[in-house]
């Protein structure tokens, strides 16, 4: 069972995830998207998505996150929550190779992204049935 997110840290992880948006490089979709993750040791992060011309380079605001997260502390970080933000208010789940590093570190995390209805939150094994492992 996940442990479950507070709205005090909601709001902090939402705030974090908005903030990194406005460092996205995005000029070829314009979309631009940041997240924010929970670790749980209480410490955040957060990133932007990073375009390219030649845009399979792109990386996610997710991987980002991520990446600093594993960067600045190793790679036995825990996430705990993952907030999603982008600049048109649409829907916006984490991509399927997202996902699947979400999943790596964080096998128990609650996903928190704009649905078509609304916000709504989702634990990752729902986003990523199956997901892979080697370890
Ligand atoms: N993107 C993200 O950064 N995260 C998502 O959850 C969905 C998509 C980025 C990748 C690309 O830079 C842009 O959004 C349009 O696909």
């Amino acid at each position: 069972m996940p442990k479950p997110t507070s709205a005090a840290i909601r709001a902090r992880l939402d705030r974090a995830a908005a903030k990194a948006m406005r460092n996205a490089h995005a000029p070829y979709s314009k979309f631009h998207v940041g997240a924010s993750i929970l670790l749980t040791n209480g410490k955040i992060f957060s990133g932007c998505n990073v375009e390219n011309a030649s845009y399979g380079m792109t990386n996610c605001a997710e991987r980002t996150a991520i990446f600093s997260a594993v960067a600045a502390l190793g790679p036995k970080i825990e996430i705990r929550a993952v907030a999603v933000a982008n600049n048109h208010g649409v829907p916006c789940s984490p991509c399927g190779a997202c996902r699947q590093v979400i999943y790596e570190f964080g096998p128990d995390a609650t996903i928190f992204f704009q649905g078509k209805q609304g916000p709504k939150h989702m634990h990752i094994t729902e986003l990523l049935p199956e997901g892979f492992r080697l370890l």
